[in-house]
């Protein structure tokens, strides 16, 4: 096979920023994906309907000419969220789900939720109205191995917090191990998974073994290889519950190569390429669709897109090393093997 005609992708976890950086990268997700869950951790963050009105705004004015990219906005769970400003924002379709960071798990996470008993009229709300909560989970016990982290939240945090809020609808972003595989295959309807591109790609010698490569440094830290080929396996499944968020997370190379550097991949100009590649790996390219442009939008309750993208295999494609922001240079996330896949158009 060396053309593959798919629905138009959506990413289902997607990191735009705001200002220079937001003009610069919003055109590379808006190239190849319809629409996108728009993540809220700015500084400070989006966490009031009027916030996320405002930011919405602020990425339709940073839209490229003639595209029809569609931002699907969050909001930013706080002890301190209020019922009816959330209620009012979910009838309206302003928001389209919650995002829970706990307090000091990753970036900008200082305003998230220290005790969970806090957010629980919140969380029965949004289980009331069917609002999805999307979840950074991992547990910030500086005692908890940091490779862990993600397992010891699944048992200790996500497992008590659905016993509680039955019908509580949950989307665990970005999973790493094995072990969030498991629970998400067995979890029911109301639970699924998003798995991002890089995580498909690298596990934690591609971070640390033969020096320390800062580019490949995100939250969840990429673990073992075992866990890697358990997301391999988990993306191309077919299962409906396993769907792409790419959490492409664009920090300025000067932010990322400091002493003390930023977490995140930078993804969203080469993930058609990279998942194309990795599916066809697997004898799986027939799955692509699904991953890419069918399972989310049926958890998240809204059509496919309608319109087609076709990508064509020859030639490795040469995608530039990163893009240019009026602030400096983001690096483009390496995946560290030939691309033969390009969309096109
Ligand atoms: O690697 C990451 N980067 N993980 C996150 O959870 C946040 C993200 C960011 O905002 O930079
Ligand atoms: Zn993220």
């Amino acid at each position: 096979m060396d053309r593959l005609t798919l629905r138009r992708p959506d990413d289902w976890h997607l990191h735009l920023r705001d200002g220079a950086m937001l003009k610069a990268v919003l055109p590379e997700t808006a190239r190849h994906f319809a629409r996108a869950l728009v993540m809220p951790n700015l500084v400070p963050p989006v966490v009031t309907a009027a916030d996320a009105a405002d930011y919405r705004d602020r990425i339709l004015a940073a839209k490229p000419r003639g595209s029809d990219f569609r931002p699907l906005m969050t909001l930013y769970l706080t002890e301190d969220t209020q019922v009816p400003d959330l209620r009012a924002a979910a009838e309206i379709g302003l928001v389209t789900a919650v995002k829970l960071y706990p307090a000091g798990a990753t970036t900008n996470s200082a305003s998230g939720v220290k005790d969970f008993t806090k957010v629980r009229r919140v969380l029965e709300n949004m289980a009331q109205i069917g609002l999805p909560l999307c979840v950074h989970g991992e547990v910030t016990d500086p005692e908890v191995d940091i490779f862990d982290r993600e397992a010891v939240f699944i048992e200790r945090v996500l497992d008590p917090i659905r016993r509680d809020i039955p019908g509580l609808r949950v989307v665990m972003e970005h999973i790493t191990t094995a072990d969030a595989v498991d629970y998400v295959r067995d979890g029911g309807d109301d639970l699924a998974a998003t798995i991002t591109t890089h995580h498909l790609v690298i596990n934690r010698n591609h971070i640390l073994a033969g020096g320390i490569r800062p580019h490949y440094y995100c939250l969840p830290v990429a673990k073992r290889e075992v866990h890697r080929k358990a997301l391999v396996a988990a993306a191309t499944s077919g299962e409906a519950r396993f769907f792409l968020g790419t959490d492409s997370a664009p920090h300025l190379d000067a932010a990322k190569l400091m002493p003390c550097g930023c977490a995140g991949c930078f993804t969203a100009t080469n993930t058609l390429s990279i998942l194309a590649e990795m599916f066809e790996r697997e004898g799986a390219l027939e799955r692509l669709e699904g991953f890419t442009s069918l399972h989310g939008a049926a958890f998240y309750r809204v059509e496919p897109n309608d319109a087609r993208i076709v990508l064509s295999k020859g030639e490795p494609v040469r995608y530039p090393p990163g893009i240019l922001t009026e602030d400096g240079v983001v690096t483009m996330f390496d995946p560290g093997f030939p691309l033969h896949w390009r969309v096109e158009g």
